[in-house]
């Protein structure tokens, strides 16, 4: 089974990168389960416009590689961003908005005519940072992207396996959240390998209106 782990800031070896470093040490541990790295800025996207709403354009042949085996390829996808603004940073916005090509089925609306998620094979996993203590992050959870790539993923049907958000603005050298990151990782792997669901939470509240 393969696994797509995506690092989303532009600072590497900083503290999401690191974080994704020690979550991939993690799920290496199960056998059976074969990930492959990429740092999202090493790829051509360009921004979202009508005209390239339906597939990628000749300029972007390696987004194209990428979407193209997000589909039929990879079972799980990891992302790990930094905390930007309440947001992501604009590279991985741009991404997001552009995968709905294919995250998004048009010709099928659900009772709310929203199209239907089509990235049900997909199990994802959600690593953050930011400059926020993790007591303050739990309460305004929202104000995260955590807490965002989990709703826009479930829109596209996806599995949300977890999230976990570092605090520490030196987490790149934090060792008890690193080795919770390994832990994570391992774990996530299991449940992938094991073709387990999203968890009882995302059943629930989560549950987009083209699954109910
Ligand atoms: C442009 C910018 C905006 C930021 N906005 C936030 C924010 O809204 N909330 C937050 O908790 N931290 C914010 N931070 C702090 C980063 O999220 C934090 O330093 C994080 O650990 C950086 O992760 P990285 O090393 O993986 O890039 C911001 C940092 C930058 C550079």
């Amino acid at each position: 089974m393969k696994i797509l782990a995506i690092a989303c800031s532009p600072s590497r070896g900083r503290n999401s990168d690191t974080m994704l470093d020690h979550f991939i040490l993690g799920m290496k541990e199960v056998s059976g389960i074969e990930v492959e790295k990429i740092y999202l800025q090493d790829i051509r996207i360009n921004d979202y416009t009508y005209e390239n709403r339906q597939a990628p354009e000749d300029t972007e042949p390696e987004f194209k590689k990428l979407t193209d085996r997000m589909k039929n390829e990879f079972s799980g996808l990891v992302i790990a961003t930094p905390t930007y603004n309440f947001s992501v940073p604009a590279h991985l916005k741009n991404f997001v908005d552009r995968i709905r090509f294919f995250a998004l089925d048009f010709t099928k609306k659900n009772e709310l005519g929203q199209p239907m998620g089509t990235l049900g094979h997909l199990k994802t996993y959600f690593l953050v940072s930011g400059g926020t203590p993790n007591w303050a992050e739990h309460i305004l959870f929202f104000a995260f992207p955590s807490f965002w790539l989990r709703g826009v993923f479930l829109y596209f049907n996806a599995k949300v396996m977890g999230a976990f958000y570092s605090g520490d603005t030196k987490t790149f050298k934090n060792n008890k959240i690193l080795n919770k990151c390994f832990k994570r990782g391992k774990k996530y792997a299991q449940k992938v390998a094991r073709k387990k669901s999203h968890g009882i939470l995302e059943r629930i509240f989560w549950r987009p209106p083209q699954v109910r």
